[in-house]
């Protein structure tokens, strides 16, 4: 049979398809997959045919295009089915509203719910042709958007061929591309160093990396997709929204591993509850959760209004970031002497509670986060209670924002800072008389984490320092009840009170003695390795660096400090003084014989009622255990109070025994072995939760 003009025309096709393929591999994406000889094979048929056919040579033949030149263009796109919106539930009752709507409209308990996480990313709309990706474009107005096919086929998540048999000659997707949180940072810290304005959030880095000419840019960002939705489709039948899913994930596409059917509403709720406290173990960002009625026959039964689903909606969990005016950059002078700038903003809520001031650290760190005084910024609370400025929005500058300037002299005492080669801080040098050095010093050595004083807090510490009862931490435990009635405010109540707390204070363990002096460098954890090892305040004072650094747990960095602290005579004479004032300065000794926990290691996550974190950690300790700070297969137990987060998770797989704030009553009081029998721990189908046999012997397992 001779060659038809229409044969030629298809082998013309098939090779420019093919040869754009290659040049997009091996230009954009840096990764071809056929050699140059190969690709020239494949040019020079074409060339060949479109010399017998000149008709076929257009523009946009591959013969005729500059090598590399791909370019996004940005061209308006017609969305085959409309993009549409979601509306949003902020509470249950809200969410409760919606399904009494869907159960109005189609009988109560129809349908199952389809529950996944709502990404902070960007809507992009994908059409495959017979399995071939043949056009990715942007939400736009939901109804047009831009063409960006070069870009998102740079992404690694995304098919350009749908994989199986039968595939669908129409098949149009919706997804959601997302930049992954630590390439965000990783990319913030690359941008600021070039001297370029970073990204307020991932949302953002993610629409700025897709909103590029240059598709080898969009190559060079990590961008990841996830499908949640489905458009115009021919060949593709799906009884229910999750049937879909799996037929996407058989075909190759991106779906969620976390979603979830559910039966009905308080199954719903679970899910929300779930993942609002693990939002923040995921490598995306979220800002809620998307229910979806499952079936698409009742989806197309409930319809769409002009802007959203009726058979879908968004939970949005309360804001953690939000936008406010950064008004200055002050700098605080910190116990030993640490200048840190903090920003101070007009204040805002986030995440339930209102914020105006958040830390900058430190001088590189405000030039690393690239704001400016006068920003409008972006400020989270992610996952703890530190409030973090995470960035500028750089679209909102008027040109009236300045840059930071680290003073040159102490604030308080007008001291010339300084900051030492190689070091990140810039200090203030006058311990022996910085007035903030001095307050703040007072007021960490009563503080929970160190002392623990009852009474002496912030007003009362610089009550004292006013009245000239305290020049430093030293002065603390002779203060007299005379004195303290002189002082404005100080009724016989709170003077008993601050009395009997500073002779609570004389007798806590020397590890807390060793916070409260202010060392650079020395926490809890530093602070209880070195006490356990020497035992008292004069052979820590007495040792060497070197003796210290081989403490586990105590690196040369806190040794050096620790040494370098007790040779300066001032803070020998303060230890002195703590001395002299009736403080305890070495721990009694435990009875070697009896040490119930040795061998024993536990983690402690959450919040437990029964104790602090500090007092769990110390009764485990004084018992002979270890407190570490991560979870391994040699973990013993993990006590997990309240809000456990990833570390809980961390045991259940690996099979760790779990024990609440009841186990840790067990496990101090009556050993390991008595806490193993109360410990909750992953059996083969799920948690099994183990009682004590006194609790109920019949009933065992439960
Ligand atoms: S479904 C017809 N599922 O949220 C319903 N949307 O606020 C279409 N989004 O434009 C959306 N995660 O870009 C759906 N799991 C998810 C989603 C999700 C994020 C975005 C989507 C939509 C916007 C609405």
């Amino acid at each position: 049979m001779s060659e038809t003009i229409e044969d030629v025309k298809a082998r013309h096709a098939e090779l420019s398809r093919r040869l754009d393929d290659h040049a997009y591999r091996y230009y954009v994406l840096d990764a071809p997959i056929v050699s140059d000889a190969e690709y020239d094979v494949l040019l020079r048929e074409l060339t060949a045919i479109e010399d017998d056919w000149p008709g076929l040579c257009t523009p946009d033949s591959p013969t005729q295009r500059v090598a590399g030149a791909f370019s996004t263009q940005f061209t308006p796109v017609v969305h085959l089915e409309r993009l549409l919106s979601l509306d949003n539930a902020f509470s249950a009752a809200e969410l409760e509203a919606w399904e009494a709507r869907v159960d109005r409209e189609i009988g109560a308990g129809r349908s199952a719910y389809l529950c996944e996480l709502k990404i902070d990313g960007l809507a992009v709309d994908l059409v495959y042709e017979h399995g071939r990706l043949v056009r990715c474009a942007t939400r736009g107005d939901g109804r047009t958007g831009e063409d960006i096919t070069p870009n998102i086929r740079t992404l690694a998540t995304v098919p350009d061929q749908l994989s199986g048999a039968d595939l669908p000659p129409l098949l149009e997707v919706r997804g959601e591309v997302y930049f992954p949180v630590a390439g965000f940072r990783a990319l913030n810290e690359r941008l600021v160093a070039d001297g370029k304005a970073p990204f307020a959030n991932p949302r953002n880095a993610a629409a700025g990396s897709l909103r590029q000419k240059d598709p080898r840019v969009t190559a060079s960002r990590p961008l990841r997709m996830i499908v949640h939705g489905l458009g115009a489709r021919t060949g593709f039948a799906a009884k229910t929204q999750s049937d879909a899913y799996a037929a996407f994930e058989a075909m190759g596409l991106p779906v969620s591993s976390r979603y979830a059917v559910r039966p009905d509403l308080a199954g719903v709720q679970e899910f929300i509850a779930h993942w609002r406290e693990h939002r923040h173990d995921i490598e995306h960002e979220i800002d809620g959760v998307v229910v979806k009625v499952d079936d698409i026959s009742l989806q197309r039964q409930l319809g769409s209004t002009s802007k959203s689903p009726r058979w879908a909606i968004a939970f949005k969990y309360p804001p953690e970031e939000v936008t406010t005016k950064l008004l200055d950059i002050r700098v605080n002078v910190g116990r030993t002497g640490r200048v840190t700038p903090f920003g101070f903003m007009a204040p805002v809520r986030v995440s339930g509670s209102t914020v105006s001031l958040a830390t900058l650290h430190n001088q590189d760190e405000v030039k690393r986060k690239g704001v400016l005084i006068g920003d409008t910024v972006v400020l989270r609370k992610a996952g703890d209670v530190i409030p973090e400025i995470v960035g500028p929005v750089v679209e909102l500058r008027d040109g009236s924002e300045r840059e930071f300037v680290m003073p040159t002299h102490c604030p308080e005492c007008q001291a010339e800072l300084v900051r030492p080669e190689g070091e990140a801080d810039t200090r203030c040098p006058n311990a022996a008389a910085c007035p903030a050095q001095l307050r703040e010093a007072i007021f960490h050595f009563g503080s929970r984490g160190a002392l623990d004083i009852d009474g002496l807090g912030y007003k009362t510490g610089i009550a004292l320092i006013d009245a000239g009862f305290v020049r430093d931490i030293g002065d603390v435990f002779h203060l007299t009840g005379d004195q303290l009635v002189a002082l404005d405010g100080f009724g016989e109540i709170s003077v008993r009170n601050l009395l009997a707390g500073i002779e609570v204070g004389r007798h806590r363990p020397i590890w807390r003695l060793l916070v409260a002096l202010s060392i650079r460098h020395v926490g809890p954890t530093a602070a209880q390795a070195l006490a356990r090892e020497f035992r008292s305040i004069d052979a820590i004072a007495a040792a060497s660096s070197v003796a210290l650094g081989a403490v586990e747990g105590v690196g040369p960095t806190i040794a050096e400090a620790v040494a370098a602290w007790f040779t300066d005579a001032r803070h020998r004479d303060i230890v002195e003084r703590i001395r002299a004032g009736g403080a305890s300065l070495a721990d009694e000794k435990t009875d070697e014989g009896v040490r119930p926990l040795e061998g024993i290691t536990v983690v402690i996550t959450g919040s437990l009622t029964s104790h602090s974190r500090d007092s769990a950690t110390e009764a485990v300790q004084s018992l002979g255990g270890k407190v570490s700070g991560s979870v391994s297969k040699k973990t013993d137990f993990v006590i997990a109070g309240d809000a456990p987060g990833s570390k809980y998770d961390k045991a259940i797989a690996l099979g760790v025994s779990i024990l609440d704030d009841a186990g840790l009553t067990v496990l101090l009081a009556e050993g390991g072995d008595a806490a193993r029998a109360v410990a909750v721990r992953q059996g083969p189908g799920g948690l099994l939760k183990v009682l004590p046999p006194s609790v109920d012997d019949s009933q065992g397992v439960v």
